[in-house]
């Protein structure tokens, strides 16, 4: 695994597109696994700026999101559908019909699931997963004890992933209970993968994640296993690590 330490939220958004702006060039077509949160929003900027600046194409992108919650229509302002508008999509030359992400209205969550893993296979799988870690060591809405080898399905959400969340509701009571999450399996079927962190309130996961056991208690863990993975945190997440990593 490669862990780059950057020194800010700005820099490792940077950082990040660099990584996959590069993996893009090498294709004609592309497809980025995507994910939500405050932490994605500085790569969200940096794409932004070199699709106006004609340095990155994405009409020949396609896009997955990791989760939506469930009982949120597109339009709520919560949704992940909104917030993937608002954040990028409605800001580069993107074609909406090519960005997915998880149906929380479906009426029949299980098959809608099955057709999400179904999309992602039959154009290739996945070039580039985008991830950030939740405090508790979840990846997308894997939390602890998800099953390491998953696919898309339904998860209830922890008690502290609610409690993380409400600061975008008026109430914890309005923050969902569940949601759709590609599964743990899904994303170790991504070609690469960028793990994204900032904070020191994600310093403990990051530490479990790189340098803890592989377990389902923390869910990051799992891409200890996989082929091509890189973390892009900010210092002061990386100050528990041991391991040598590379600064920029
Ligand atoms: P955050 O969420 O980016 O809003 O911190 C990350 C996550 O919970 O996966």
């Amino acid at each position: 695994m490669r862990i780059i330490v950057v020194k800010d939220t700005e820099e490792m958004g940077k950082k990040a597109a660099d990584l996959i702006a590069e993996e893009m060039k090498k294709k004609t077509s592309f497809v980025m696994g995507l994910a939500t949160g405050s932490t994605p929003l500085s790569l969200y900027k940096d794409f932004i700026r070199r699709n106006k600046a004609g340095e990155m194409d994405f009409s020949t992108v396609t896009t997955f999101n990791l989760d939506e919650y469930v009982g949120l229509e597109p339009a709520h302002d919560q949704s992940y559908r909104y917030f993937m508008d608002e954040n990028l999509f409605d800001h580069v030359n993107i074609l909406k019909e090519n960005t997915h992400v998880p149906n929380g209205m479906a009426e029949d969550i299980d098959a809608s699931c099955q057709e999400y893993e179904k999309m992602i296979d039959e154009i290739g799988g996945i070039d580039y997963q985008v991830l950030g870690i939740g405090g508790n060591g979840h990846i997308g809405f894997n939390e602890p004890g998800s099953s390491l080898g998953s696919l898309t399905r339904i998860k209830t959400l922890t008690d502290e992933t609610i409690s993380a969340n409400a600061r975008f509701f008026e109430k914890k009571e309005d923050v969902p209970t569940q949601a759709i999450t590609m599964g743990i399996g899904t994303t170790m079927k991504a070609k690469k993968v960028v793990l994204l962190a900032n904070g020191a309130n994600k310093a403990d996961a990051v530490k479990a994640a790189l340098e803890g056991p592989i377990a389902s208690i923390c869910p990051a863990s799992a891409l200890q296993l996989h082929r091509f993975v890189t973390y892009v945190i900010t210092e002061d997440c990386a100050a528990q690590l041991t391991l040598n990593h590379e600064t920029v």
